[in-house]
């Protein structure tokens, strides 16, 4: 083989490694099921982080329509904050690989509204400000539970 194929056969390998690394983080590790939502399949524990922090959302939720109803809005802003950006930090990089880019997409969106909803209520916005968001940010709650299911990659995981 010539240097020059050589190099060639490198750059080709090294396409087909970014098409790859491309189509996990696109696609993520996943399949269709019966029940018609697309299943991520994860590790027990990805799959125990992960429902970890979906049961921190429902909390924040709570904690977050009880504050509306009593006009405590220091509780909102702080619950609200419990669920940002700061909670989405801990994913590894092989757990990130494994969801596909819609659900990271959908995932992030919550976690950045959860923020928006804080700054909001520490900045003086109303109850029916402050319900709207809420309002809009179940709805992405719904939908991504609309689509999407996560399922344990060995059957002894749950
Ligand atoms: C990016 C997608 C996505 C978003 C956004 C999302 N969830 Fe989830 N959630 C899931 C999936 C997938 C499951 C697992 C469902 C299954 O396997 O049947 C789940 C499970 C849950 C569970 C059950 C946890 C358990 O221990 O079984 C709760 C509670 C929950 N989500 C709350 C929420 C709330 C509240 C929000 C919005 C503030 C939210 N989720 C937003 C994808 C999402």
């Amino acid at each position: 083989m010539t240097p020059r194929v050589l190099s060639v056969a490198a750059i080709a390998l090294w396409f087909v490694t970014i098409a790859v690394a491309v189509f996990f983080f696109v696609r993520g590790q996943t399949h269709v099921t019966p029940d018609g939502r697309t299943a991520v399949l994860l590790a027990s524990d990805e799959r125990n982080l992960v429902l970890t922090e979906m049961r921190g959302m429902l909390k924040t939720v709570q904690v977050v329509v009880d504050g509306l109803k009593v006009g405590d809005m220091k509780q909102v802003a702080q619950a609200a904050r419990t669920s940002g950006m700061a909670a989405a930090a801990d994913a590894s990089p092989a757990l990130m690989a494994r969801l596909p880019l819609e659900f990271k997409q959908l995932g992030l969106g919550v976690h950045k509204r959860f923020d928006e909803i804080a700054a909001a209520a520490d900045s003086g916005a109303s109850r029916e400000q402050l319900l709207a968001s809420l309002s809009t940010q179940l709805s992405a709650c719904v939908a991504c539970h609309a689509n999407y299911r996560l399922d344990a990659m060995t059957p002894a995981a749950k």
